[in-house]
């Protein structure tokens, strides 16, 4: 069968195909009232600085209502900011300032779980006779008066708590105080529906959806498979197989819903956060006859080993699944739940990943700082605040403070993100002082810099965002290469994933970017670590 051509001119492209998303963290970007954690009034000042990096769109980390167990993916008002942020004015505020300066802007939307201080919740609560009861999971114990099944949380330990006044469990498949909702219940459809036409109706223009994937459940509520595969040192949710909570056929019938909603008021988009192998992830996606969501995150970067020839391999599968699902693709290299990629990758690697984001067919999504180099901060355990890190002490990996620690803007105490006087509510990375935004603003030379090269040949270089792609063999198991062609312009990314130099035949050609910061002879050696992008005659 011949794929679908996969090229096209970036003004055939929607936004949220042509553009990089920009991930903004609120707790950490920037601190506008002098309490330690960031706020909208915060965003909307660093607003032209979000703008000067290139970016199409930012998607904003959960500001709703919350009594932050989770930092906010504990929602217990949907449809208001919660005060540690802000209003609903300071919300329209940013809103009306991202447009002007260009940008689209996406909320987090958490529809698999509330707060257990959602007012839902708490009616839910009163007893089993109650209006909201069926809008939560709730089983009867076992008969040995336990849980009623093995499932586990996220975070450690089971994925129900007993509810003493009824007598009955309530599932969570995060923390206790993140009770699942119940969406084979249509009235939680519905309720939830309407929050996306809330947002919508105050200008919102697309939404990241959390774990989209769990949404549903097997009803028969039967025991998960033990995984063989589990060793000590890996999170205790890993010690199961999970085919009766996670990719339920029923979810896709949700996400469609959700599809429709956003269809009524045209050019949204919904992003969904799916941890799964290529095949079933694109699935999210739906047919062209029956679209999903737009785009289901591709996590993959992030899990394989840095290795070319892995890396080249899953990118020549993955672009094809995608040609053949009609699905747009997407590349992620960081996010709140996941260490620093600098620190990942290693100093010497960091251009390369990035070059390799910003270059590859489909919609990259960018994690504040990571523009800038920002890595892991270590946070001893006294000082950790992540639900997910206290609850499995015994895997030191688990934390997720490391990767939200606050935004770098310049050299002075706070680094710019909060009052000298104040304690951020993580701590600052000790490098602040040399990696900040004024200092690399200041320096040519800087990973700032190097980013806005990438964002500017995006947008003087239509192959780089709608053309199509095609990996090439170099004949070195540590370079990856490949080329982005549309309509005769043939443009060449050539990455060496190494420490040697190696000599790639390409061009004749003109160099238009490297990330050693000079301009090589197109046909020039690649040097150890470098990553170049070449103008094909
Ligand atoms: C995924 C989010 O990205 C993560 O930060 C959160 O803890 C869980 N979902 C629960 O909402």
């Amino acid at each position: 069968m011949t794929q679908p051509s996969s090229s096209q001119q970036p003004g055939e492209l929607k936004w949220w195909q042509r553009g990089t998303i920009y991930q903004i963290y609120p707790r950490s970007f920037q601190d506008d009232s002098g309490d330690g954690v960031g706020d909208l009034r915060g965003i909307t000042r660093r607003l032209p600085y979000v703008a000067s990096l290139g970016v199409e769109a930012v998607w904003l980390s959960p500001i709703f209502v919350s009594p932050m167990r989770d930092f906010g993916y504990d929602v217990a008002d949907y449809c208001d900011i919660d005060p540690l942020f802000g209003t609903l004015s300071d919300f329209d505020a940013l809103v009306e300032e991202a447009h002007r300066l260009g940008l689209k802007v996406m909320l987090d939307y958490v529809p698999n779980h509330t707060s257990s201080d959602h007012a839902w919740f708490r009616e839910a609560l009163t007893g089993r006779g109650s209006a909201k009861r069926d809008w939560y999971v709730w089983r009867d114990p076992a008969p040995d008066g336990g849980p009623p099944n093995n499932w586990k949380s996220h975070f450690g330990g089971p994925a129900w708590t007993l509810d003493e006044a009824s007598g009955q469990y309530y599932l969570h498949q995060f923390l206790p105080s993140q009770p699942d909702l119940n969406w084979s219940n249509p009235d939680v459809q519905a309720a939830m529906l309407e929050v996306l036409r809330f947002w919508m109706r105050r200008g919102v223009d697309g939404f990241r959806v959390d774990v989209l994937n769990l949404l549903a459940e097997d009803e028969r509520f039967l025991d998960e498979p033990i995984n063989p595969e589990w060793r000590p040192g890996m999170i205790e949710y890993a010690q199961t197989l999970h085919i009766y909570t996670n990719d339920q056929p029923q979810t896709l019938r949700y996400v469609r819903r959700m599809r429709e909603v956003l269809d009524e008021f045209g050019d949204r988009m919904m992003v969904g956060e799916i941890y799964l192998p290529t095949e079933r992830l694109l699935r999210y996606s739906g047919t062209p006859e029956e679209p999903l969501a737009h785009l289901p995150f591709n996590f993959h970067l992030i899990q394989m080993p840095w290795d070319a020839r892995e890396i080249r391999a899953f990118v020549d599968g993955y672009d094809a699944a995608c040609r053949e699902a009609h699905s747009w693709p997407n590349w992620v290299l960081g996010n709140h739940d996941q260490h620093r990629f600098k620190t990942r990758v290693g100093a010497d690697q960091y251009r390369v990943a990035q070059t390799l984001l910003l270059t590859l067919r489909g919609t990259p999504t960018v994690y504040y700082g990571d523009e800038i180099g920002m890595e892991n901060v270590p946070v001893p355990f006294e000082q950790m605040v992540d639900p997910a890190g206290l609850q499995q002490p015994d895997v030191p990996s688990a934390s997720r403070d490391p990767e939200r620690t606050p935004m770098q803007w310049d050299a002075s105490p706070n680094a710019g993100f909060a009052p000298e006087e104040v304690t951020p509510w993580l701590p600052v990375a000790e490098n602040f002082r040399e990696v900040n935004v004024a200092a690399q603003e200041a320096d040519p030379a800087s990973d700032l810099h190097y980013f806005r090269a990438l964002t500017r040949l995006r947008r003087e270089h239509p192959a780089l965002v709608g053309g199509e792609y095609r990996s090439l063999d170099t004949g070195h198991a540590d370079v990856f290469a490949f080329e982005r062609t549309l309509e005769g312009a043939r443009l060449a990314v050539l990455l060496n994933f190494g420490g040697e130099a190696r000599a790639v035949k390409v061009g004749p050609g003109e160099t238009l970017l490297s990330s050693l910061g000079d301009r090589p002879e197109a046909g020039a050696d690649l040097r150890s670590n470098e990553a170049r992008i070449v103008r094909l005659a």
